[in-house]
């Protein structure tokens, strides 16, 4: 048996951080107030907020009610730091709307992160179809446009999301049709063409690999409801198969989680969808389960730590494989840490389940890792010490909160970022 924590009860997810950061650099597009709802309350809305200001907006953000108030000016500034972009790497989605409305737009090159290097060829390549110029100057990615964007043909090579996401916000004032082959599909892309054709933008086909962009002359602000978040609600979905619980979680759309609720029925779970919510019942020890990562609708990278930690505990041994970033096997070395048997091998994690892992101190080095450990610290005997739960806060507005709400054991320090998960063998 599994000594730890069950969780059970109820947990909602909030808005998609995914989507939320894109709908605010969006709001670039058109002069006037735009008001996004359902915004979760996490640093990284913080940051946009604050690189938004830069650029000439006032940002109004109430934590309580969830929502953001943009006023966008007509004048804009055209410039995002590397301070800032380093701290958020979703920065870089200011890019297709400044070059839109300015002309001009110089946004500094991420650089290398905790899960491998992300190119910007795709954002450079798009945008230099539809007539922009670029290059790259003293560490800032600089896209210039001064008589505007001319709509094009784009195939992308990959179905990048951030590609895709900045080359619709440029094609959408651009003149003329953009027709974008291989789009990414991801939900987020669905709720940004919301957005923008509730704007007054011509996009069609969002959802499916070839979207068409009809650009128009000028946007108006409007209010828009963020989607549920679905990485978050399958954290939840995966923590009550990992620990025979059985919670409900509310706030998300159960289609966007196909794949990733037949994953959990294969392991075992019972699995049931509702109108905006699914209940996941987890079997006493999960089956182990292959899962490869792709592209939605296939599984999201975002929840493979999330499937490492499961077949950690499973019966059974299984093959996880990544195939959207590389080096993003972090969390299967602290798992080891924990007592799990996990051999890596490039893009390919072996699996072999063990019937109990023990506590120890573990790091995590990014939102999904950092949460995929603090879910194993609640199967594993003992205590466990998650350092770096701070990158939890960029992604969940109260992790611990509602792990607690479920009946787990779970504290945070916040100096230095740690938490403790004492596992029912301790209690
Ligand atoms: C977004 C999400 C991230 C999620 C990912 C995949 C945000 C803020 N982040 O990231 O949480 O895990 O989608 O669903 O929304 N690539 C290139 N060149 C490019 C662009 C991408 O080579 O110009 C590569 C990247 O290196 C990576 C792969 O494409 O290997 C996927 O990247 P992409 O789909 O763009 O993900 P992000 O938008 O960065």
């Amino acid at each position: 048996m599994l000594g730890g924590a069950r969780l059970a009860g109820e947990v909602a997810v909030v808005g998609a951080k995914n989507s939320a950061l894109k709908l605010m650099a969006a709001a670039l597009l058109a002069v006037g107030e735009t008001t996004l709802t359902n915004v979760p309350d996490i640093v990284d809305v913080t940051i946009m907020a604050e690189l938004l200001r830069r650029l000439g907006c006032t940002v109004q953000q109430d934590v309580a009610a969830g929502t953001v108030r943009l006023s966008v000016p007509e004048q804009l500034g055209h410039r995002a730091d590397y301070e800032l972009v380093r701290a958020m790497r979703a920065s870089i989605s200011v890019l297709g709307p400044l070059v839109a409305r300015c002309g001009l737009a110089d946004v500094a090159v991420p650089g290398g992160d905790a899960i491998g290097s992300r190119g910007l060829d795709l954002h450079a390549a798009g945008l230099t179809r539809l007539g922009a110029k670029v290059h790259i100057d003293h560490g800032y990615l600089v896209a210039q446009a001064p008589d505007g964007l001319v709509g094009a043909p784009i195939a992308l090579e990959f179905p990048s999301v951030g590609a895709t996401e900045n080359i619709l916000m440029a094609a959408v004032l651009a003149r003329g049709t953009t027709i974008l082959d291989n789009a990414a599909r991801e939900p987020e892309i669905v709720d940004l063409a919301q957005l923008l054709q509730a704007m007054g933008g011509h996009v069609e086909g969002a959802g499916t690999s070839t979207i068409v962009v009809t650009g128009v002359g000028e946007l108006h602000a409007v209010e828009h409801r963020v989607i549920g978040d679905r990485v978050a609600a399958g954290t939840y979905a995966f923590g009550a198969a990992i620990t025979g619980g059985d919670v409900l979680v509310r706030g998300v759309d159960p289609q966007h989680l196909r794949i990733v609720l037949d994953a959990l029925r294969e392991g075992g779970s019972q699995v049931r969808r509702q109108e905006g919510a699914v209940r996941v019942t987890g079997p006493a020890r999960p089956r182990a389960v292959d899962v490869a990562t792709l592209p939605f609708p296939g599984f999201p990278t975002g929840l493979q730590p999330f499937a490492l930690v499961l077949n950690s505990v499973a019966d059974g041994s299984a093959m996880v494989t990544e195939n959207m970033f590389e080096a993003r096997f972090h969390t299967a070395q602290e798992l080891a840490r924990l007592g799990a048997d996990v051999r890596v091998d490039g893009h390919h994690a072996l699996v072999r389940g063990r019937e109990r892992l023990s506590g120890a101190p573990v790091v995590g080095s990014d939102i999904r890792a950092a949460a995929a450990l603090v879910l194993a610290g609640l199967v594993a005997e003992g205590v466990t010490t998650v350092e770096g739960v701070a990158h939890v806060r960029r992604g969940y507005p109260d992790f611990a909160g509602d792990l607690r709400s479920l009946g787990a054991d779970v504290s945070t320090e916040v100096v230095p970022p740690v938490a403790l998960l004492p596992g029912r063998a301790q209690r």
